[in-house]
């Protein structure tokens, strides 16, 4: 698969299952880390939860949210129940982070690295055959979750990717709208007017 071709058939895919080769996920995150960075300052870290890991964290979210919410009882039971099973929604999940440099401008240099990162490794999977999904949700900026992971509590855990064997067909495409995206500031006669992204 060409990187054109999997720039535009990757698809979020939610469901997600069966096993993840570990030295292809390893693999991945080597094509991942030659995404562009200032000052080569290399920002990203993976870490990588499978098996009981992916409960753990679950239920230490679960209880976190909940008394965080102040709930107890019945409705404390079904919060935790559906809370702690997030993490299970796929055989591996990989925490992207990285650290919030003091200078203002290196810290959102660093985000924007390892977010282009993400991306190559979206990207990568697809290629290689996998479903990923990019979530962040309130986990992602809770303290005690970072400090879970072994993460500084002041690290931006940039994307939650759940990752896995697609356990159906890819959703079909949401489309983007280009002309909202361009915007030459002194167009050139030959600048085609409003044409869809490619599909
Ligand atoms: C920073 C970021 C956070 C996201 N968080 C979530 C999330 O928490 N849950 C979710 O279902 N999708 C999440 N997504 C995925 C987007 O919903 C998805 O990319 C979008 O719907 C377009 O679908 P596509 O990736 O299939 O083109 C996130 C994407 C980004 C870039």
């Amino acid at each position: 698969m060409d990187v054109l071709e999997a720039l535009v058939s990757r698809r979020s895919i939610g469901r997600l299952t069966g096993e993840v080769d570990p030295a292809l996920v390893e693999q991945l995150i080597a094509y991942a880390v030659w995404a562009p960075n200032h000052h080569l300052t290399q920002p990203w870290r993976f870490t990588l939860l499978h098996g009981a890991m992916r409960a753990e964290l679950g239920r230490l979210w679960a209880h976190l949210s909940a008394d965080e919410r102040g709930l107890s009882g019945e409705a404390r039971a079904e919060w935790v129940a559906r809370e702690a099973a997030r993490p299970l929604r796929a055989p591996l999940l990989i925490v992207v982070s990285c650290p919030v440099d003091p200078d203002p401008v290196r810290a959102a240099e660093d985000h924007s690295a390892t977010a282009a990162a993400v991306q190559n490794f979206l990207l990568a999977a697809w290629a290689k055959g996998l479903g990923t999904i990019w979530r962040t949700g309130a986990m992602a900026y809770h303290p005690q979750v970072k400090r879970f992971l072994g993460l500084d509590p002041t690290d931006r855990i940039v994307a939650i990717l759940y990752v896995g064997q697609p356990a159906a067909p890819p959703p079909p495409p949401r489309p983007r709208d280009l002309g909202r995206a361009i915007r030459w500031l002194n167009p050139p006669e030959s600048a085609p007017e409003g044409a869809d992204p490619p599909q």
